[in-house]
């Protein structure tokens, strides 16, 4: 038995709750257990930006606790989180995007509980402290797959375009391995998606791909592999959100932040990502860790500005 567990950021009881509990239903009829979240229900303070979780992790003081909210209840997100096998994540289309909740429960997520980040805080200390360590929480290592799901009101798919794609930010840091996504959208069409059955059966198919993931055990090509319905144009995330480079034949995928080559063959576009570059896409490990030694080489070795403090004085009141 594993445990899945479905994060909505939908409205109580809505679309969004509906298919996520579907999924789980689902999963617990297959002998899972299941859990349900709301961080909308919960006192979750949003990231004031003041890095003390980054620069806890790389030097050694504490293990990405936030400074600011220490007693609020992002701490039941985490663990449903972390107690997890496999996260069902679903948010509401706002604006194109996800809701600003979801964003809070990104940043709160972030950098302070990044995969590489605690893995090589982890090595580190192990090599400096042996035994005495400070030690992250062991349930950040646990390998995850995820789904996500977006529910938009517009008649359009494309008034949903960025929702997934930003999305994905939750499932990058932690490391989560993405195996489905769905979008539905024209969900004001009708008043309630338990009156869409086509709907509702794309999510027992989600459900049956997270079943069948889990099924894979511990043989990782099969637990992780990609079981979507549309395999989009870059072959690691299987989206299709790409940054043009103005006047060069190329793209980068604004999900793993790789370069892909783009020809044209018999009219149709083709994109071409060489597996060098796959291999550092930040949803994999190596990507991850590049990221984390460009910050651990970087802001953690900086120049000091002189005189910053006089410098910032002339600023101080402008506008206020
Ligand atoms: C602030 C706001 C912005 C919205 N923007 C979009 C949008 O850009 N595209 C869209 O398809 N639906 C948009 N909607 C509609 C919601 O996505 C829709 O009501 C959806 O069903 C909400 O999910 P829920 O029923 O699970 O709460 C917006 C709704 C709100 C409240």
């Amino acid at each position: 038995m594993a445990k899945v567990v479905a994060i909505s950021f939908g409205r109580k009881m809505s679309n969004t709750d509906v298919m996520l509990k579907e999924v789980l239903k689902k999963c617990e009829e297959a002998g899972h257990e299941i859990q349900f979240v709301r961080p909308d229900d919960l006192n979750i303070g949003t990231c004031t930006g003041c890095t003390a979780c980054v620069v806890g992790i790389m030097s050694g003081r504490n293990n990405g606790e936030c400074a600011v909210h220490p007693n609020d209840d992002f701490h039941i997100v985490e663990d449903a989180f972390y107690s997890a096998d496999a996260l069902i994540i679903g948010s509401p289309v706002y604006e194109t995007s996800p809701t600003g909740t979801f964003k809070t429960f990104c940043d709160r997520l972030g950098p302070s509980h990044d995969l590489a980040f605690l893995t090589e805080a982890k090595k580190e200390r192990i090599e400096r402290d042996g035994d005495k360590a400070l030690l992250p929480d062991e349930r950040v290592f646990k390998p995850r797959v995820g789904c996500l799901l977006a529910v938009g009101g517009a008649r359009t798919e494309n008034w949903t375009i960025m929702t997934i794609p930003v999305m994905y930010e939750c499932m990058m840091s932690t490391g989560v391995d993405v195996i489905d996504t769905h979008v539905y959208y024209g969900a004001m069409n009708v008043q309630h998606v338990l009156g869409v059955p086509e709907q509702m059966e794309r999510m027992d198919r989600m459900a049956q791909n997270i079943i069948d993931a889990l099924a894979a055990g511990d043989n990782d090509e099969e637990r992780t592999k990609w079981r979507g319905e549309d395999d989009g144009a870059c072959p690691v995330c299987h989206q299709s959100m790409f940054k043009v480079h103005q006047g060069a034949a190329r793209v980068e995928c604004a999900i793993c932040g790789i370069d892909g080559e783009v020809t044209v063959e018999d009219g149709k576009i083709r994109y071409i990502f060489s597996e060098k570059e796959q291999a550092r896409s930040r949803m994999k490990y190596a990507g991850k860790l590049e990221h984390r030694n460009e910050i651990a080489n970087g802001a953690m070795t900086q120049k000091k500005v002189e005189g910053l403090a006089e410098l910032k004085k002339p600023y101080l009141h402008i506008g206020e």
